[in-house]
């Protein structure tokens, strides 16, 4: 009965509600009512933009070129060298082979099926450069876009996935499902840029000559990429090693609020940096951080802080590419990469002993807040921290170790193995582990 009358005066007071803006003394902004539905809600709106911003994301991040084969083909040529001569371009052309060995990957999704299946015959050889031609003309190669006119390749450009995208293997080597935002730590992007025809355009900008450039992009190797090289111009460490850093994982950010090794900015502000001034996309951007001559000679010089491009070919994608890239998570390691028991037992020594949970705080596994440390709190030099506007190195989400096992960790791959970073923090924050809490600290690490 108490229910019954409770429920009364709930629908009677509802309903008086519905018909007077009640109550009178509160006012609101006239605008919400542009929100009002016949159906559903505003809800609903949120929920088709979710869908429409996603498809649109992964499409900019797989696909868009931000017009950038104005500059790697135009401009480097570098398609001559992959058509080959006999194809109009120069030399005896790339093969899909050469392409796998140098880190690049196919979508076996995009491949034709009548190619897929002469290839799984093994009547296709990958040894022959007119079947790289097949593959682009699919739009099969990961992050790289042919431009065809009638049957010639007349230009190509790159696109994010290019250096964070790689594939499953599931088909062959290099070949399989797209895995975006995992580092493709396989890729030499430098040996790839090595191979076009004319590198007069780089050696101009950094104000240098074709050999340095050509020997600079060598000095990389597989997995690595310089992305501050055309800003400062410097491109070996002092100690002669080469200045470029690990590829790094473009996925489980969300929450994250600085990025790259040495946070740059926000995700957008660094989709906007690399497409416009490292892509060389054309597009807008702005940051008048890199107007500093003395940190950044040659990105000043050649006006990378305040760039326009009519029309701009960029800013329109920013929108969706974020919220793409913030919607990939971090994947989970393959069954039987690491030991349970281990693992729990080491995120004790995580979140305890070993002081790391102090930085990496779980579960974003880096700071909320502003992330950035100086070199002497984590031990190491500080070469690639002057690099950047802070000065400082931004401490790394951990999850997804595991996709970066190849290639070293921190920033430029210094150390080899988990095992090493863990003898190298015992040693800066001064704690002491035995072996077993060692182990079961790495075992943690690996199941993030
Ligand atoms: C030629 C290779 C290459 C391409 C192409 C490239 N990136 Fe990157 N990306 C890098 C490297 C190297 C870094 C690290 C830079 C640093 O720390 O100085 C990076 C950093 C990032 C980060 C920061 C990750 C973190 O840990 O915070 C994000 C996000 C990212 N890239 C997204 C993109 C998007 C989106 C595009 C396309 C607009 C793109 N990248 C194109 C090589 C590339
Ligand atoms: C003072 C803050 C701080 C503490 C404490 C700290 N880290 Fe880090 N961590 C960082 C920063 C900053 C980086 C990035 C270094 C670089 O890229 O050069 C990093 C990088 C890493 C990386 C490399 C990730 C990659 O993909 O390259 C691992 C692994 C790591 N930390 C594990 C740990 C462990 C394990 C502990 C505890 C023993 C710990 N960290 C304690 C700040 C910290």
């Amino acid at each position: 009965m108490k229910h019954k009358f409770v429920l009364a005066i709930g629908i009677g007071l509802g309903i008086a509600f519905a018909c007077a803006p009640y109550p009178k003394d509160v006012e609101t902004n006239p605008a919400v009512k542009a929100q009002r539905f016949p159906k559903g809600s505003f809800d609903g709106v949120i929920k088709d933009n979710v869908e429409d911003m996603i498809d649109k994301g992964r499409q900019i991040f797989r696909f868009d070129t931000f017009g950038s084969e104005h500059f790697w083909g135009d401009k480097l040529k570098l398609h001559e060298t992959i058509a080959g001569e006999k194809e109009g371009g120069i030399g005896p052309g790339l093969t899909p082979k050469q392409a796998l060995q140098l880190g690049l990957k196919v979508d076996q999704g995009a491949v034709p099926a009548t190619l897929l299946e002469v290839m799984k015959g093994g009547a296709v050889s990958l040894e022959n450069p007119e079947t790289t031609l097949e593959l682009l003309r699919a739009n099969a190669v990961v992050g790289v876009t042919g431009f065809f006119e009638k049957k010639r390749l007349r230009s190509i450009g790159i696109q994010c996935a290019f250096c964070h995208s790689t594939v499953d293997d599931s088909f062959a080597r290099g070949i399989g499902r797209r895995l975006d935002g995992w580092p493709n730590r396989d890729l030499d992007v430098g040996a790839i840029v090595a191979l076009a025809p004319n590198l007069k355009p780089m050696a101009e900008l950094l104000k240098s000559d074709e050999a340095t450039v050509r020997k600079v992009l060598k000095s990389w190797g597989p997995g690595k990429y310089d992305a501050e090289l055309n800003q400062d111009g410097k491109a070996f460490r002092p100690d002669g090693k080469s200045a470029a850093t690990v590829l790094p994982a473009a996925f489980g950010l969300a929450g994250v609020h600085l990025h790259t090794y040495t946070g740059w900015g926000s995700v957008t502000y660094w989709n906007a940096y690399v497409a416009n001034t490292q892509m060389v996309g054309l597009g807008t951007f702005f940051d008048p951080r890199l107007k500093n001559e003395t940190q950044f000679p040659i990105g000043a010089a050649a006006g990378f802080g305040d760039l326009r491009h009519a029309p701009d070919l960029v800013t329109e994608k920013l929108g969706a590419l974020h919220f793409y890239q913030l919607a990939i998570p971090a994947p989970t390691p393959p069954k039987g990469f690491f030991n349970k028991d281990a693992a729990n037992r080491g995120k004790d020594v995580f979140n305890g002993k070993a002081m790391c949970a102090n930085c990496h705080v779980p579960p974003l596994f880096t700071e909320p807040g502003w992330p950035l440390h100086t070199p002497e709190e984590i031990g190491i030099d500080d070469f690639q921290a002057n690099r950047s506007p802070e000065k400082r190195y931004r401490t790394t989400p951990l999850r997804g170790l595991f996709t970066r096992m190849k290639g070293g960790f921190y920033h430029d791959g210094r150390f080899a193995t988990l095992d090493e970073v863990v003898k190298h923090y015992k040693t800066v924050l001064k704690f002491d582990l035995t072996e077993a809490e060692q182990s079961d600290l790495i075992e943690y690490l690996k199941s993030l």
